[in-house]
Formats: C-alpha cells, sequence, structure tokens
C-alpha cells in the first residue's frame, strides 16, 4: 500500500474502532484538535503509564510531579518564550497560504532524500545480497552529490536561523525554487516572526486581569519545583523530575492528523546534573530512550537519531529519535542538553536563589540539566500506524488486523461464548470476565458469528479472544486464540490468568530494556 493510503487508512481506522475523532466533529471539527474515544483513551493512557513505569519506578533518583497548566507570566518571559519561541512564516501572495518558512525548505531536502533511497533501493536489487549498503552511500558519486545538496541547505538554512538572518531564509527559499505545494506559485511574501504561545486572561474585570500563556512545554513546570522537589524529597544530585501533561502551540502548519496537534500532551523529564557532566549524561539518555522505545518491539529499523543543527536558544547539545511514520522519519522525542539556561534564568528573574549544595565538593552551583521530552500523541500515532496490517490469508481473504504491543493494548482479552442463544455458555462466558475483570480490561461479545466476532478484536487490537463453548461446560476448558498468529489452544480456566498476565505485564516488556 502507498504511504499516502497507509495514512489515511490509520486515520479512517481510529476514528472506526473508537481511536481518536475529530474534536467538536458535529460543528464540523476545530483544525489540529482531537478527541480520544474509547479505546484511544485507553492506549494513551497504557503508554503514558509504560513511560513513568519506565521513567519514575524503575529509577530511584527520578521523582513525579504534576504542575499547573497555568503558569506565573514571568516564568515565560524568564524561560525564553516570550521572545524566542517563533516559527518563521511566509506567505504565498497568489493562494494566500501561511508556511512555515523552515519546513518548506526541510521538505524540499525530504525529497532529494526520496531520491537516495531510491538509488539505494535499486542497487540492493541490482546486487542483492552481497549489497553493502554502508559502503554504497559513502562511495556512490550519485548518493553522495545528494547527500551534500542536502547538507549545504541545511547548514545554510540552520545558520540563517540562528542568526534571525529572515531575509537569507527567504532567498534559499527563492534559490531552491520552491513553489507553494497547493497552487505551485513562487510568489512569496518577506518571511515573519510568529509566537506560538496561545493567551489568556486571569481574572474577572478587565482592568484587572493577569495576561496569562496556556503553557508550550510541561518543561518550566519542573524547573519552577526544582528546589521545592530537592528539598522535600531530599534528592541528590544527579537526580530527575518528570511529568506528564497537556501543553498547546499555536501551530500554523498544523497538519498530518496527531502528529502536530495545537493542544497536546507531553512527557517530560529534567535530570539534574553537576556542571560538566552533561556530555556523559546526554549519551546516557540517548542510549536509554532508545531502549525503551525499542523494548515495544516495533522494528529497530523504524529509529534513527537525528543530531540538531540548529539548536534551541536553551540547548548545548539535541538530538531527535526519529521515526519511521507512515509519512516518512520524524521526530517522536527529543533529547536536549540544557545547560543551567532555565535555572538561571528563573533565578534572574524571580530572584531566589535555586542552587545545589554539593556535600561531596562542599560548594554550591546551579545543576545542569539533560532534558527527555516525547509527545504522547505523537507516541500513540506510531504505535498505532505502527500496528496496523492488512493480512491476505491463506483462503484468500483479507483481515485489518492492529498488532499493538500488548503491553498497550486497550483491551487484553475478549471473552466470546460460541452461542449467543446457550444460557449456560453465557453465564460462563460472563463469569470469565467477572473473574478476570480484576487484573485486566476484558469484553464479552455475543454478537454475531465466532468468525466476525474474531475479525472486529483483531481490528481493534486485542491480544486474546476466548471461546466458551459445549466442551468448556464439561472439563472447565476454553479457546484461546492469539491475534497475530490466529493460533488456538485449549486451556483451563484456571489458567487463563497466568497465560495473560505472561504477555501483558509491564514487566515483561520493560525487562528487555535491559
Ligand atoms: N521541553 C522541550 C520541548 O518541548 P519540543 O521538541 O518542542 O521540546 C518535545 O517538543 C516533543 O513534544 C516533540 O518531540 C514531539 O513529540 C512533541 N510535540 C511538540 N509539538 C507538538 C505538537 N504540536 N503536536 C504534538 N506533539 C508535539
Amino acid at each position: 500500500m502507498a504511504n499516502e493510503d497507509k495514512f489515511k487508512k490509520v486515520i479512517s481506522h481510529a476514528k472506526e474502532y473508537g481511536y481518536v475523532f475529530q474534536s467538536s466533529e458535529i460543528y464540523d471539527g476545530l483544525s489540529a484538535v482531537y478527541d480520544y474515544a474509547q479505546n484511544g483513551a485507553e492506549l494513551k493512557k497504557n503508554i503514558r503509564d509504560y513511560w513513568w513505569k519506565a521513567m519514575v519506578q524503575m529509577h530511584d533518583n527520578i521523582v513525579g510531579i504534576d504542575a499547573a497548566i497555568f503558569m506565573h507570566p514571568t516564568t515565560w518571559k524568564a524561560s525564553g518564550h516570550v521572545d524566542a519561541f517563533n516559527d518563521p512564516l511566509i506567505d504565498n501572495k497568489d493562494s494566500k497560504k501561511r508556511y512555515r518558512a523552515d519546513v518548506l525548505i526541510e521538505e524540499y531536502c525530504a525529497k532529494i532524500e526520496a531520491k537516495i533511497n531510491k538509488e539505494i533501493k535499486k542497487a540492493e536489487k541490482r546486487f542483492g545480497d552481497a549489497f553493502n549498503r554502508e559502503e554504497f552511500v559513502s562511495t556512490n558519486g550519485r548518493v553522495l552529490g545528494y547527500q551534500e545538496k542536502i547538507d549545504t541547505i541545511l547548514k545554510r538554512l540552520g545558520k540563517s536561523l540562528e542568526n534571525e538572518d529572515l531575509a537569507d531564509v527567504k532567498a534559499l527559499i527563492e534559490e531552491l525554487e520552491i513553489a507553494d505545494p497547493l497552487s505551485g506559485s513562487r510568489n512569496w511574501t518577506d518571511v515573519k516572526q510568529f509566537n506560538l504561545m496561545f493567551g489568556t486572561k486571569l481574572g474577572a474585570s478587565a482592568d484587572t486581569a493577569m495576561e496569562l500563556y496556556l503553557r508550550p512545554e510541561t518543561a518550566q513546570g519542573i524547573f519552577v519545583n526544582f528546589l521545592n522537589v530537592q528539598k522535600t524529597g531530599r534528592m541528590k544530585i544527579p537526580f530527575g523530575i518528570a511529568q506528564t501533561g497537556k501543553a498547546f502551540r499555536n501551530e500554523i502548519v498544523a497538519r498530518q492528523f496527531i502528529f502536530r496537534m495545537r493542544e497536546f500532551e507531553q512527557m517530560e523529564m529534567q535530570f539534574f546534573i553537576k556542571p560538566g557532566t552533561q556530555k556523559e549524561w546526554f549519551d546516557y539518555w540517548k542510549d536509554t530512550r532508545l531502549k525503551w522505545h525499542k523494548s515495544l518491539g516495533m522494528g529497530d529499523d523504524n529509529y534513527r537519531f537525528h543530531d540538531h543543527e540548529k539548536l534551541a536558544h536553551y540547548a548545548d547539545a539535541a538530538t531527535d529519535i526519529e521515526f519511521n511514520f507512515p509519512f516518512g522519519f520524524k521526530e517522536l522525542e527529543g533529547i536536549h542538553s540544557r545547560t543551567d539556561f532555565d535555572l538561571s534564568q528563573h533565578e534572574e528573574y524571580s530572584g531566589k536563589k535555586l542552587q545545589y549544595f554539593d556535600h561531596e565538593d562542599n560548594a554550591s552551583y546551579t545543576p545542569y540539566v539533560l532534558e527527555t521530552s516525547i509527545g504522547l500523541d505523537r507516541m500513540f500515532l506510531a504505535v498505532f500506524s505502527n500496528s496496523l496490517v492488512e493480512e491476505t490469508l491463506e483462503d484468500g481473504s483479507k483481515r485489518d488486523v492492529l498488532k499493538l504491543p500488548a503491553v498497550l493494548a486497550p483491551t487484553k482479552a475478549a471473552i466470546l461464548p460460541l452461542v449467543r442463544k446457550d444460557e449456560a455458555l453465557t453465564k460462563m462466558a460472563k463469569d470469565i470476565v467477572e473473574d478476570l475483570k480484576w487484573d485486566f480490561n476484558v469484553v464479552y461479545d455475543e454478537k454475531d458469528a465466532v468468525g466476525r466476532r474474531y475479525r472486529r478484536q483483531d481490528a481493534v487490537g486485542t491480544p486474546f479472544c476466548i471461546t466458551v463453548d459445549g466442551e468448556s461446560l464439561e472439563d472447565h476448558t476454553v479457546t484461546i486464540r492469539y491475534r497475530d498468529t490466529m493460533e488456538q489452544k485449549r486451556v483451563k480456566i484456571d489458567e487463563l490468568r497466568d497465560l495473560i498476565k505472561a504477555e501483558v505485564d509491564v514487566k515483561h516488556w520493560l525487562m528487555k530494556m535491559q
């Protein structure tokens, strides 16, 4: 299936099976705002829990907090967001459409990258088993030429953005002859900066109301609480503070479903370290976070690092973990070495000391910070899109199956009486539900022929179907069917709990990180 078709299928499947709905759909929706439906809310919660367990529960030096979305407005002055949290925008005079100038240039580079991939595929076909990818990309003239072009463009873009040289960004767009993707027109305005924060007001009367922002990242809630947590938790450096929660950005290029939203959720962790150790911790967190992703078994080749050329105003090093979404490799998580920028800024703006007294060194210092920041919605999209597959079965029929990692699946098992009208069977199936629901999310399903019920559960991503039939009444056994292989086994009802637990238990999955 072509990538574009696959992505369309992901979006329609998410709606059809109760995962994601357009927000306020009955009023024709709100652009780049989405609601999580009955299964989506469960999947999202399971991803959040999987992250929280790996970060907080498994690290004795990381604690979690839940800071408010509203923060004192000076927070955003101190953090640099009021002055520097901007996107460079450009309008097309003919189509009247607005674009992020840097994204137009990056998309141009992505097209060159697609040419590189085409060359690689061709060579792979030609050389077969003897093909050495690394050698090919480092020696093939055409590939090297394309790569050099990409590097030159991105380097210049990074430099212009860093120097706030927006005229050069426009010049680059013109030199590359980039056209409006919709109209094909090259009639561009100048590039201008646009702040991404949403403003709101706190207070009843117009003259006393305080201007606030909806937080554009959860990180600042951690920085302003650094000392409170350190003191009350008697934390010793190195230590981390984790948090999950909503963030808001007035994104201009808001498309690609839940990839880029205006209201979204982040899972962030700020790790406070001794100045000078940031390189070592940067490498540690790169490695640890990649292991977390890989533990879910979504294909090791679907991840890659992308080191930043252009660093955010607070960072001395940064990398993205990119994932192979249906529309190509894109940022899933950021790992940033934030230096002492945030704590120093908050010290300056609040007039309060935010330092750590190191008993070993007998000295105080402002800690440096290593941040890991992942979008929960983006992780949801990665998991959901990667799991959705269309399979052709032996008899030529097709099935849509959502092969979610079992630990994340919203419902772990569906309990199905073979025949709906047989009261003894339905009672036994309902008793199994009553018993298992203390440990897992399970559903009872009696409607339609059992084959159709299997297909329905495959499409919704339920890892196990448990069928109760006439034999069950005699010997207390049931058929357990595995979603991914469609294998069926006869097992004792008493064994069900342990059998399911072995496959869905967080421990079983997180152990893969070691
Ligand atoms: N505190 C650092 C920070 O916020 P970021 O790279 O701007 O860094 C971190 O965002 C992560 O948040 C991204 O890697 C992405 O997964 C997610 N994210 C950012 N903007 C988003 C948006 N508009 N919609 C969905 N997820 C977003």
